[in-house]
């Protein structure tokens, strides 16, 4: 059979993987693609000296590879919203299929980029763009498919964790750890994408549409960084059992779906509650299957590269297939999305972690916990740290039920203005992940 063409736009730390792993697997490749694929073009800004570039045709153009009539599927490793947007549907409109690993702009063009792909019967891949080389789109979207998915979570930026996990183990400062990932190839070219949730909620927006079968609604995920944990409460955290995971958490309620990444204790004892380092894992909770968890790594040349390969290799399988009997780009068919809201962050249900400072004085404990039995809160644990010798302040940490959130954030709100209380509270919400 002949062999299939791929043109890879981007030769940086996952094109680059992607032309080494294509090249030293080739054989074993093409015996479970049914034929050869083979890398004939690519475009780069830079020369990579990592890279195994043999027979590839390398230019500075990514549009001429594009438009090279040669080319079977483009691969679409630049990252970004743009050229990549325009690359991508130019690609289509030429007839070829896509793969990319960019979750950016699946969450935000995705519904455009689908609809301009299903109208050319064209397929556009994209299992790399979310957990590096975990096949967890290919585990919702097929493995699943019996299922009512009723909530995921995930540790979904490999530099996020690890950077939590670096500096909780060996106490290394923010800084020094995110320039070890920026070095190793993880970090987004803007790291404001890793540490402010952004790149997570970027890829949380892809699985929920693909675990409910919604259209992608990125503007609607509520995102919020690790930025301002502080090794205290990761410390309160332990000693009350639990982890603090960055996490994105979604769920279909009677209400709607929460779409939703922020800091998160989870129960340490949790399976995900030990994936470390640049490690992720989603734990995906069905009705018939109960509850799964996809561990890998999530980032980095050749595990990412792992997921753009599978992608190559199911495109190939499928390409003679009558389009309409392909797995559908968001597991559902199209004229199935599902209009279902996604829920205002102040709706979605949840437990807290908080920690404020307060008076040592006798009553204060007793107008704090009035508070927050007025707004219906229940006081699950708590932990009262006793002031140093000559202060007056006491640090408080409570554990609370689930409540929605904004009962409390009214709580919190007359919490602060207390005149016994110090400060903000520290509010970091909490999942038990069990149901
Ligand atoms: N910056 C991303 C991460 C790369 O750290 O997970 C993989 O998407």
């Amino acid at each position: 059979m002949k062999p299939i063409h791929v043109g890879l736009l981007g030769l940086g730390t996952v094109g680059g993987g992607t032309a080494n792993v294509l090249a030293r697997n080739a054989a074993e490749i093409a015996r479970r693609a049914g034929r050869e694929i083979r890398v004939t073009h690519a475009a780069a800004r830079d020369h990579n000296p990592d890279v195994n570039s043999d027979g590839i045709d390398i230019c500075d153009d990514p549009f001429a590879v594009v438009n090279n009539p040669q080319i079977d599927i483009i691969v679409e490793l630049i990252g970004g919203y743009d050229p990549a947007r325009k690359l991508v549907l130019q690609a289509i409109e030429n007839g070829k299929h896509v793969v990319t690993a960019n979750k950016a702009l699946i969450a935000i063009h995705g519904n455009e980029i689908f609809e301009a792909a299903q109208k050319k019967g064209v397929m556009v891949a994209f299992e790399a763009g979310v957990a590096g080389g975990i096949p967890i789109i290919k585990a919702l979207r097929e493995g699943l498919a019996a299922n009512q998915i009723e909530w995921l979570a995930g540790i979904i930026n490999g530099t996020g964790n690890f950077i939590l996990t670096e500096m909780r183990d060996k106490g290394r400062d923010f800084e020094d750890v995110l320039a070890e990932a920026q070095m190793l190839g993880y970090a987004e070219t803007d790291p404001t994408f890793d540490v402010e949730g952004i790149d997570a909620a970027h890829k949380l927006t892809i699985l929920a549409s693909i675990a409910f079968g919604v259209p992608l609604q990125f503007e609607k995920t509520y995102t919020e960084g690790i930025s301002k944990i502080t090794r205290e409460d990761v410390n309160y955290a332990e000693q009350l059992g639990y982890r603090i995971k960055h996490l994105g958490v979604t769920r279909k309620t009677n209400k709607g779906i929460e779409l939703r990444v922020h800091p998160t204790l989870i129960p340490e004892r949790r399976l995900i509650a030990n994936v470390d380092g640049v490690m992720n894992a989603v734990l995906v909770q069905g009705d018939a299957v109960g509850p799964t968890l996809y561990y890998g790594a999530g980032a980095g040349a050749e595990p990412t590269a792992s997921a753009v390969v599978a992608d190559i290799i199911d495109v190939a399988r499928t390409m003679t297939v009558d389009p309409e009997n392909r797995v559908p780009h968001l597991a559902f068919q199209p004229n199935e999305l599902s209009d279902t809201p996604v829920l205002p962050m102040d709706q979605i249900e949840t437990a807290y972690y908080l920690r404020m400072q307060a008076a040592d004085r006798p009553g204060v404990l007793a107008e704090v916990t009035q508070i927050l039995g007025g707004q219906g809160i229940s006081i699950e644990a708590m932990i009262q740290k006793e002031s140093a010798e000559g202060e007056n302040i006491a640090s408080i940490i409570m554990l609370t039920q689930r409540v929605i959130e904004n009962q409390m954030n009214e709580a919190i709100r007359r919490i602060e203005a207390l005149d016994v209380i110090d400060g903000d509270v520290t509010r970091i919400r909490l999942e038990q992940l069990d149901k």
